[in-house]
């Protein structure tokens, strides 16, 4: 009774529930041969769900799947990280998965050269140089084109990337296009999500749209949505762009000056003042890592109203009134073993040196997460059962209630969704108006146009090359400046 589709993948009216939640409740997703199809939605929407359920990790609880049959194992899923074995060789990590499946025998050379050869498909240069290393050794964007060539591998005809480009750089992430598109040439189609309009619309020719676990936009041209249209059919508020940061020293709230002493810079930043960082991260960490307490007696000097602040801790930082909020939830930040409720108030505590009563907290919490409209079933529910960018809003909230000194983000707004990254400028910006003092490291350079004062440019070593100021902040500048690629 099977129709016989043209499409490589069909899948329609998904329905899946954990537990109370019922997380999809009639998704569609076709996907025909040879496109690049983008599954957007905001935070929560179910996206990594259905595709979990698509590449059969996961199962669904109704609707129908039908997968066009093109071999043994038509649709792969491309993973950020982890999926690779970092002990084993380029090469073993390709043919690896034939083994599983079982395969006659055959010889270590012949495989390593059947590796070789479908590495080289999509990197010549990667498979020439890279293909007896430990996987250990090898960058995440080149571990994502090793993934990829081993999807293509085991016979894939629809690579499944979800958020691929959120820890890559602009230039990784235009490499990895080009050779989505090359592929898609050769009639491989590429299902990605992710929360950059800009990016979607230079990959991307058809998009699908989540909102609360149903399609509501079902395979329409890119060409035929302005943003608008997308935003509003995600069931996001468009959010009205900001206005521009002020001019330095146009407004004097109270606050704390903040001074950075290092190599080739030397800044007193006013209180209010949103300062960005842009490059490639050694230069950028570094500074940041200072900031927060987890590089002491490094180069970098640190003064708060110009006393020099002792650094030595993270702890330390904090208790001196200075946040920090990072893109990489999973390894800072997120307290995975405790619930919603203690990840949000753990800065107050840490500052106050105390608990404070439970139903306060409660009340605190709450409010906090409504202000950043985080959906979460109870705040005694564990992070982990969050979606990826509502984890890092909830990093976010953990400094509302308790607006520091100096807040010191870095990409903050990794895999948060589009609406929910203009609520977040605006509250940056709020924070700036009452006097605390921004850093912001972004690799999104429209971000650092839209928000900063002032840039602080590093080069792809590390070292400021530069700081650019006000009006000259654009995109052009800080390509310039970062020798990275606008
Ligand atoms: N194991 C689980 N237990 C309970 N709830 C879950 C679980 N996994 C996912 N959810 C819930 O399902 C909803 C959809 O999550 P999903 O990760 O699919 O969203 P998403 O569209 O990928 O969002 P994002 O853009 O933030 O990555 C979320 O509200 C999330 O809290
Ligand atoms: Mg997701």
């Amino acid at each position: 009774m099977t129709a016989p589709s043209s499409f490589l993948l069909d899948a329609s009216g998904i329905r899946k529930s954990f537990g109370a939640t019922a997380v999809l409740r009639g998704a569609d997703l076709r996907v025909a041969p040879g496109e690049i199809h983008a599954l957007l939605g905001g935070n929560g929407a179910g996206k990594s769900t259905l595709i979990r359920i698509v590449s059969g990790s996961l199962r669904r609880d109704g609707g129908a799947l039908h997968v066009r049959d093109d071999g043994p194992n038509p649709i792969a899923v491309v993973f950020q990280e982890l999926a690779l074995l970092p002990h084993l060789s380029v090469a073993e990590n390709i043919y690896l998965p034939h083994l599983r499946r079982g395969l006659a025998p055959v010889r270590a050379a012949r495989r390593r050269e059947e590796a070789r050869a479908a590495l080289a498909q999509i990197d010549e240069r990667l498979a020439r140089e890279a293909l007896d290393r430990p996987v250990a050794e090898i960058d995440l964007h080149q571990r994502q084109l090793i993934e990829i060539a081993r999807a293509l591998g085991s016979g894939a005809r629809l690579l499944l990337l979800d958020e691929p480009t959120a820890n890559l750089t602009f230039a990784e992430s235009e490499r990895l296009f080009a050779i989505l598109r090359r592929l898609a040439g050769r009639g491989i189609s590429t299902l990605i999500v992710s929360h950059r309009m800009k990016e979607i619309r230079a990959i991307a020719d058809v998009c699908t749209i989540l909102r609360d676990g149903r399609t509501v936009i079902d395979r329409r041209p890119l060409a035929d949505l302005d943003d608008a249209a997308i935003v509003e059919a995600m069931g996001q508020k468009t959010a009205p762009r900001g206005t521009p940061a002020g001019a330095p020293d146009a407004a004097r709230p109270a606050g704390t000056t903040v001074g950075i002493e290092g190599p080739h810079l030397s800044l007193a930043l006013a209180p209010g003042t949103v300062l960005g960082l842009a490059g490639a991260p050694a230069g950028p960490g570094a500074l940041i890592d200072a900031l927060v307490g987890a590089a002491p007696g490094g180069d970098w000097r640190i003064a708060l109203d110009g006393a020099e602040a002792d650094l030595r801790s993270p702890a330390r930082a904090v208790r001196l009134r200075i946040g920090y909020v990072s893109g990489d939830r999973a390894e800072k930040g997120l307290l995975t073993t405790l619930p919603i409720l203690d990840n949000v108030v753990a800065a107050t505590r840490v500052a106050a040196r105390r608990w404070r009563v439970r139903g306060r907290e409660a009340g605190v919490a709450e409010e906090a997460l409504a202000r950043l409209a985080i959906k979460a079933g109870s705040i005694d529910d564990s992070p982990l059962t969050l979606s990826g960018g509502t984890q890092q809003k909830l990093l976010l909230a953990r400094w509302l209630e308790h607006p520091p000194r100096l807040l010191v983000l870095e990409e903050p707004t990794r895999g948060v969704d589009i609406g929910t990254k203009r609520e977040i400028y605006a509250l940056i910006r709020a924070m700036a108006a009452n006097g605390t003092v921004v850093v912001w490291w972004s690799t999104e350079f429209p971000e650092l146009v839209e928000i900063c004062d002032r840039v602080v440019a590093f080069d792809l070593r590390g070292a400021v090359s530069g700081t650019i100021a006000g009006a000259q902040v654009d995109e052009v500048a800080l390509a310039r400046a970062t020798g990275m690629a606008a």
